[in-house]
């Protein structure tokens, strides 16, 4: 069905996570999704690209296997899937870049009354979880003996339950935690969504669709960390300024009515935060405004 097309197609998280934002970015990149319930494959109406929901377990061998040019998934079944295990052949996909978005982290966690003073504090304990490659390599990294108890979900009422001394699950904001009365002692392995790229082979003309894709990707996530910044400020500042700004390109100077004064605009590859502000504003700078950017192409 593929052959002699310059379709390509991506594979996403069915549901999760990383589902909403995976399609809100491609739908930044200008691809207008036909969404149908309960289909696997959707194709897109104004770009030759296909997507093809699945489970978020899977996505690294549809990649591996080139079924799927590319896929969104997190570094977390990544690691889970193929990168902790040993003797594996790795070279079967390409992280091509991190997404910004899925931020969590795989952490070991324990009753709020447990005694922890190191991961030695677990030995000869039960541990449940759903990572239990990423837990088998870190244990034996750490030299310490434990009984891994493999569960698909619900990992956090493990203790609770009486099946399991200590939990190794993905923590975001903590709360799941939190309300099961575990704290987290420490992280395996942090996580973000990234895209990856088959090794497979790819015919000329998908390519093609593939890396006019690819800019386009790197354009949105470019223009979300971005942002444009303007500010009036005192002549004498300007060099102050320029350190200030993360990740800021030689900014634009006009000069104003006032002649100490400088008007300046320039776009910083980073967000901005309050405490910047503040410290513009320490060295002279006013009516700081910061706006989003829409679109880079770099
Ligand atoms: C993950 C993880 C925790 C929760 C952590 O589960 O297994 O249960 O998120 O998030 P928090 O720190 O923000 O509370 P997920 O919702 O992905 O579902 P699953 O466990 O059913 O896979
Ligand atoms: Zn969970």
């Amino acid at each position: 069905m593929k052959t002699n097309s310059n379709r390509i197609r991506i594979a996403i998280q069915k549901s999760g996570r990383l589902a909403e934002k995976s399609i809100h970015i491609l739908n930044k990149c200008g691809l207008d999704l036909d969404l149908r319930k309960d289909r696997l494959l959707h194709s897109c109406t104004n770009f030759p690209v296909d997507l093809m929901f699945v489970r978020d377990d899977d996505i690294p061998e549809y990649v591996a296997d080139g079924v799927c040019e590319i896929g969104v998934v997190g570094i977390n079944i990544l690691e889970e899937k193929y990168l902790s295990i040993p003797d594996l052949d790795k070279k079967c996909f390409e992280i091509l870049f991190k997404m910004g978005f899925g931020h969590c982290r795989l952490s070991l966690a324990v009753p709020d009354d447990f005694n922890y003073i190191s991961p030695q504090s677990l030995n000869g304990l039960r541990i449940a979880s759903s990572y239990p490659s990423c837990l088998r390599r870190f244990l034996s990294e750490n030299k310490i003996q434990c009984e891994i108890i493999e569960l698909s979900g619900s990992v956090e009422i493990a203790p609770n339950l009486k099946i399991a001394d200590a939990i190794c699950d993905l923590v975001s904001t903590g709360a799941t935690l939190r309300s099961n009365g575990l704290k987290e002692v420490t992280t395996l392995l942090s996580s973000e969504a990234c895209l990856v790229k088959t090794c497979k082979p790819i015919n000329p003309e998908p390519q093609l669709t593939l890396d006019y894709l690819l800019r386009r990707l790197k354009g949105v996530l470019m223009a979300q960390r971005s942002k444009y910044i303007m500010m009036n400020a005192p002549k004498s500042s300007i060099e102050q300024i320029k350190k200030l700004i993360p990740g800021m390109e030689e900014p634009t100077i006009m000069s104003l009515t006032d002649s100490e004064k400088v008007a300046l605009h320039a776009v910083a590859s980073e967000d901005i935060f309050w405490e910047t502000l503040e410290k513009l504003k320490a060295v002279g700078a006013s009516s700081i405004l910061v706006l989003p950017i829409e679109k880079v192409i770099a």
